[in-house]
């Protein structure tokens, strides 16, 4: 049995990985602030489990840590979008409030003989684009955005408060994740509800950014396949390697809505971003050498999660 941290935990991958520890018998102690983008249904959920209770806090203002063997931080502000129009709350969180947890686990380290892992959900934004091929965990990393240049910042932190401090870690860098219970600015559960409510979906730069999808259970999968490894002070990409281009998930996304062929009238083709990441690719030949492999299908999964969102309010 382990006790853990889960920051962020009603936020979507925070959900996931929440839901996971309390099936297992984990004692979660879950932290979030509770911004736009958590779920309160998640809450109602948990707080069924007898192995959970709930700390509504932002990460920044935690001022000590009880006894727990990690500290499994997915707390952010993730969207792209909004740290391009005012970056300020992505530092205050992911960058300020790293810099807390760092200091809680360096803090419990020196008061007590068993120190906490710090399990870092970084991202694969962190390395920048690539146009062919696929970085692994020792390359550069060359954020292009705001938001991943925060997320690349608290991987920094993280490393030198290792080397400094002997703070133990790990980091995970998922490529992008789908899934039931992700917030509505994100482009699967958008595009959806764009179709229900009879608009064009908004695609940037023609759909053309290519996006690799892994599931969320299935990243959810490989953090415990690392906690129960054992490993420590490592990074980790997670990915599955199943690519395809924006314009391609919502030509699916439409044909599995509607039926329709002719997917191009639902779409608007009329945006763009700035700072555009034309590709993302990870090698997470590490993290499979560990024995975790993806198990979900896109095109199976992506028909749940539409039917799901045909019955259900998108918030
Ligand atoms: N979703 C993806 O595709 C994806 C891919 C790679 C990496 N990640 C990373 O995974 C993590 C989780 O992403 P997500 O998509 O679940 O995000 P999300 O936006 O769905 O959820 C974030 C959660 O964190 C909480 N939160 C935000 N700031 C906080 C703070 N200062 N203190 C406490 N709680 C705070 C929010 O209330 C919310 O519940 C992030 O670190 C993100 O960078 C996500």
């Amino acid at each position: 049995m382990k006790v853990v941290y889960i920051t962020g935990c009603l936020g979507f991958m925070g959900s996931y990985v929440t839901r996971t520890c309390l099936k297992k018998g984990w004692y979660v102690k879950g932290v979030d602030k509770m911004t736009y983008s958590s779920n309160p249904e998640f809450l109602e959920e948990f707080e069924r489990y007898p192995n959970f209770s709930f700390i509504k806090s932002d990460i920044n203002d935690l001022k000590f840590l009880y006894e727990c063997d990690y500290v499994i931080n997915t707390a952010a502000e993730t969207h792209v979008g909004n740290s391009i129009t005012n970056s300020d709350e992505f530092i205050t969180s992911n960058i300020n409030g790293v810099h807390n947890l760092l200091e809680l686990t360096k803090n419990y380290r020196q008061e007590t003989s068993k120190t906490p892992v710090l399990l870092h959900f970084s991202t694969d934004e962190v390395y920048g684009d690539i146009t062919s091929g696929a970085y692994n965990e020792g390359n550069l990393l060359r954020p292009g955005n705001p938001y991943s240049a925060t997320k690349a910042a608290a991987d920094m932190l993280i490393l030198a408060w290792n080397k400094t401090y002997g703070v133990p870690y790990i980091i995970v860098r998922p490529t992008n994740n789908y899934g039931i219970g992700q917030y509505v600015e994100k482009l699967i559960p958008k595009a959806i509800k764009y179709l229900k409510l009879g608009r064009k979906i908004p695609l940037h730069d023609w759909g053309r950014p290519i996006r690799n999808w892994l599931h969320a259970q299935d990243t959810a999968d490989a953090v415990m396949t690392i906690i129960e490894s054992g490993v420590q002070n490592e990074i980790y990409n997670i990915s599955g390697s199943f690519e395809q281009t924006n314009l391609e998930t919502c030509q699916k996304i439409v044909k599995l809505y509607n039926g329709d062929e002719n997917v191009e009238k639902y779409l608007d083709f009329t945006f763009s971003r700035k700072g555009q990441d034309v590709r993302y690719a990870l090698d997470d030949s590490k993290i499979k050498s560990l024995g975790w492999k993806p198990k979900s299908s896109f095109e199976k999964e992506l028909r749940d999660i539409i039917e799901h969102y045909k019955n259900k309010f998108i918030w």
